[in-house]
């Protein structure tokens, strides 16, 4: 791993903006600045970065305080491979962590490795760098304060160490993989015995198995002959039950047949019975001949009168039918007489009543027409009246303008008299002279004037109050005269009406004599029974016909009751006719129908014989049935046993064939149970050989003796070759006997000591020849070029000489690292290295400057 570039933000000292530190270019670089102000902080942003390691590890008290989240972005190249991690943390979210992990391909472009989480990125980027962040402070990252890291490490610890520097762990990969090989083995071989182990037991059951088939064939056989014999018999039974059921299908078909005789014959028995009683009947009539016929006559004749005298008495019905008719036309004739008479009669009595009002309403219509005569008159003087209203009208309004008109002068004269008192010598109209005298003369005429201009004022009031009461009279008597007018136009109205009223009542009486003639006829009309003349005659004419028919009543019913009583003579001669025809033929078909009962019983009896005799033999049926159904259950079992037989013969053949087959079978087994026990023993070996007891211990062996020479070829350049280590792999047990360790033995000239019993400076200089050794040895293992190298604060606890030393140590060395950084606080160490980058805190930050 060889550091490229480092941006850090807001980590531990340094601020928000900061400058990234490029390392290319440099190859040994001293990193100086005084104390506290971040030097070591730069080595905590890579581990952090790398590992989410650093002097603490609660990541939050890294964040810079007062802010809340970091960032450290570190290029870092490893081989040829350019890698970036970028990891971020961010207290106020719930500690957030975020992290990316990059590569640079050839085209310049960055592509994520990221992983699944950080945890998963986490470990990409220690899969890449093939070491933990343990390893890497125990080889050539040397902390301030822990160089001696592996040196306090318990023996088991160093050795784990030395096992990942020298990439151990291939082989205990190795070793884990053989194991799981070897297990496979040991469980195939287990398998493969436990088979032959099957196999062989098969093997010695053959000279049984064989005993068995011939056991089973003779048994098999056994039962073949069982079911052949069975089957024999029930062949017989079921003949005998063939036979019998052809013997019940027939007593089938003879009982089919007699149910059909028995219903003919029940048929040709109700035939002869129907013949039978014919012929009685017949005989019965034919004896009655004489009388019947003698009956037969008596009804025709009885009957022929009746119809006559029926046909009589229907005409009769009709005549008085039209008798009604013709009476009834003769009342409705008298009612309408009746009527004309009644209402003649109201008709006088009404003009009569008339006539006695005439007399009145002539002398009503004599006084009304007096009374009219003044009605012209009353008209003239309203016209006069009315004429004069007008002329009031017209008198009053002149009386009114006079008057204003003088009340318009004496305003006026007012006036001049008022200026011509208030004047001097002078006229106020004509600005002539105006002598006194003249004045007072104008004064007087002006006075008279006045007295003239009021009495005219007076006298056009008086006219006109004058003409308003006039008015008022005249109008009153216009009102009388009116109200008389009207009465006198309603008298007029009625007299017209007396007048009609009278040319009516006239009238009325002209017609009186007439009406009173009218009513006496109609009554003498009535008296006489003289209307209808025609009907009169009509209906005399019906009842004279209705007379000559001359119908009996009497001898009708006579003849009807007769008529009844011989009602079943027809019928009866209809009988002896029909019996007198069909006696002889009747009387053949009974002869016939006896003849074929007969014959018909004859053929049953032999039916009924058969069938008893088919029953007889049907009686065996059942016993046959239940013995053809055991024989059957027999065969069946017997068959079932002998496919079992065979079955089991099958079987045993079969494995009879499988035992002779298994020699050569137990043979190919037991091979390959060898082969897999051979795998087994070998893979066992290899996981020994692979373990840490086998190859890995040999190789700690050897590379032991490579990092104890290199410590101490830089321990005596640094010493003056005072001091050495050695490093030992056995311990001698205090109860006998050897362990494995890994310890660490340091001498000086003295002899063998306790790393604890040596000086600060003196245990720096040894730790750091051993860090040197293994970083050395891990850059050899791992067939690259140590990379880089940091060594923080070493120089802190050596003497002058120690320094010279270690600094000639790290000269001595530095062409086997790509990169090596030195810090320190002491200013006159700078000069000691080609590069300087400096390291100062200021109120924003640290800050990194490069010399
Ligand atoms: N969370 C923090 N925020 C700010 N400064 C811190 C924080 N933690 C430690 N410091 C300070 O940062 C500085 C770290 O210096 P460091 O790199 O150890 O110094 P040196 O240059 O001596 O190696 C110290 O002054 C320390 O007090
Ligand atoms: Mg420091």
């Amino acid at each position: 791993m060889i550091p490229v570039s480092l941006r850090l933000q807001n980590f531990l000292s340094y601020g928000e903006q900061c400058e990234p530190i490029q390392f290319d270019g440099i190859h040994v670089a001293c990193l100086s600045g005084p104390n506290g102000h971040g030097k070591s902080a730069l080595l905590d942003a890579i581990t952090w970065s790398l590992w989410g390691q650093a002097r603490t590890n609660t990541a939050d008290d890294l964040v810079r305080l007062g802010q809340s989240s970091m960032l450290v972005e570190f290029e870092f190249l490893l081989g040829r491979q350019r890698y970036r991690v970028v990891r971020k943390r961010n207290k106020a979210r719930n500690s957030q962590s975020d992290l990316q992990f990059q590569v640079r391909h050839e085209e310049g472009d960055w592509r994520a490795l990221t992983g699944q989480g950080v945890r998963g990125t986490q470990e990409r980027i220690t899969e890449t760098l093939r070491m933990d962040y343990d390893t890497f402070i125990n080889s050539s990252f040397i902390l301030q304060g822990r160089a001696d890291e592996f040196t306090r490490r318990t023996p088991g610890e160093r050795k784990r160490i030395l096992g990942e520097i020298l990439n151990l762990s291939v082989y205990d990969q190795l070793c884990d993989a053989a194991r799981v090989r070897s297990r496979e083995a040991g469980t195939q071989v287990q398998q493969l015995e436990a088979a032959v182990a099957t196999l062989e037991r098969e093997q010695d059951r053959l000279p049984a198995l064989r005993a068995e088939v011939e056991r089973l064939e003779r048994s098999h056989t056994e039962t073949q002959l069982a079911v052949e014999k069975l089957r024999a018999e029930l062949t017989a039974i079921l003949v005998e039950k063939e036979r019998l059921d052809a013997r019940r299908r027939e007593r089938e078909e003879l009982a089919r047949r007699l149910q059909g005789a028995e219903a003919e014959v029940t048929t040709l028995r109700s035939q002869l019975a129907a013949a039978a009683r014919r012929v009685e009947e017949g005989q019965a009539v034919v004896r009655r001949a004489v009388e019947i016929r003698q009956a037969a006559q008596e009804l025709d004749a009885v009957s022929r009168e009746r119809e006559a005298m029926t046909e009589r008495l229907g005409e009769l019905r009709t005549l008085e039918q039209e008798a009604s008719l013709l009476q009834r036309r003769m009342q409705t004739t008298q009612h309408g007489l009746e009527t004309k008479l009644e209402l003649t009669r109201q008709r006088v009595r009404e003009l009569r009543a008339k006539a006695d009002q005439l007399s009145k309403i002539a002398a009503d219509v004599r006084d009304l027409e007096s009374q009219t005569t003044a009605l012209d008159r009353l008209h003239e003087e309203r016209a006069a009246y009315q004429a004069r209203l007008q002329e009031l009208a017209g008198e009053a309004a002149a009386a009114k303008v006079e008057e204003r008109c003088r009340a318009e002068d004496l305003v006026k004269a007012d006036e001049r008299f008022h200026i011509l008192k208030a004047a001097s010598a002078r006229c106020p109209v004509c600005e002539s002279e105006l002598p006194e005298p003249k004045r007072k003369e104008l004064g007087w005429k002006l006075k008279e004037e006045k007295t003239a201009l009021k009495e005219a004022q007076g006298r056009a009031i008086q006219r006109a109050a004058d003409a308003k009461r006039e008015d008022a009279a005249v109008r009153q008597k216009l009102q009388e005269l009116e109200s008389k007018l009207k009465t006198l136009l309603g008298m007029r109205d009625r007299l017209a009406q007396a007048r009609q009223t009278h040319l009516q009542l006239e009238e009325a009486a002209r017609e009186l004599p007439e009406e009173l003639k009218r009513a006496a006829d109609l009554e003498a009309m009535l008296q006489a029974q003289e209307f209808a003349p025609e009907e009169r005659a009509q209906l005399a004419a019906v009842e004279a016909r209705m007379k000559a028919l001359r119908y009996d009543r009497k001898r009708h019913e006579a003849v009807s009751r007769r008529a009844g009583e011989l009602a079943g003579a027809e019928r009866q001669l209809h009988a002896l006719e029909r019996a007198e025809s069909s006696l002889p033929e009747d009387r053949k078909q009974v002869e016939h129908l006896e003849a074929a009962i007969r014959l018909r019983e004859e053929a049953m009896a032999e039916d009924r014989a058969a069938r008893a005799a088919a029953d007889r033999d049907l009686t065996r049926a059942p016993a046959v049935e239940a013995e053809a159904a055991r024989v059957r259950a027999r065969m069946e079992q017997a068959e079932r046993e002998e496919a079992r037989a065979a079955q089991q013969l099958g079987g045993a053949r079969e494995a009879l064939q499988r035992s002779t087959d298994l020699a050569a079978q137990i043979g190919a087994r037991r091979a390959e149970r060898d082969a897999a026990a051979a795998d087994q023993a070998a893979y066992e070996e290899l996981s020994k050989a692979f373990g840490r007891n086998g190859i890995q211990a040999l190789i700690i062996e050897n590379a032991l003796p490579e990092i104890e020479a290199e410590a101490n070829v830089l321990l005596g350049r640094m010493t003056g070759g005072q001091l050495a280590v050695r490093l030992k792999t056995q311990r001698e047990l205090r109860a006998g006997g050897q362990a494995e360790t890994l310890e660490i033995e340091i001498s000086d000239g003295l002899g063998p000591r306790r790393y604890e019993l040596y000086s600060g400076g003196e245990a720096f200089r040894v730790n750091f020849a051993i860090r040197i050794a293994l970083s050395k040895l891990l850059a050899r293992r791992a067939g690259a070029r140590l990379e880089t190298l940091v060594i923080d604060e070493g120089f802190g606890s050596q003497d002058q000489q120690g320094r010279e030393g270690l600094l000639e140590a790290i000269q001595s060395t530095q062409d086997d690292f790509a990169k090596v950084l030195i810090i320190t606080h002491i200013d006159e160490l700078k000069e000691a290295f080609p590069n300087r980058i400096e390291v100062t805190k200021g109120p924003m930050g640290s800050q990194v400057t490069i010399y």
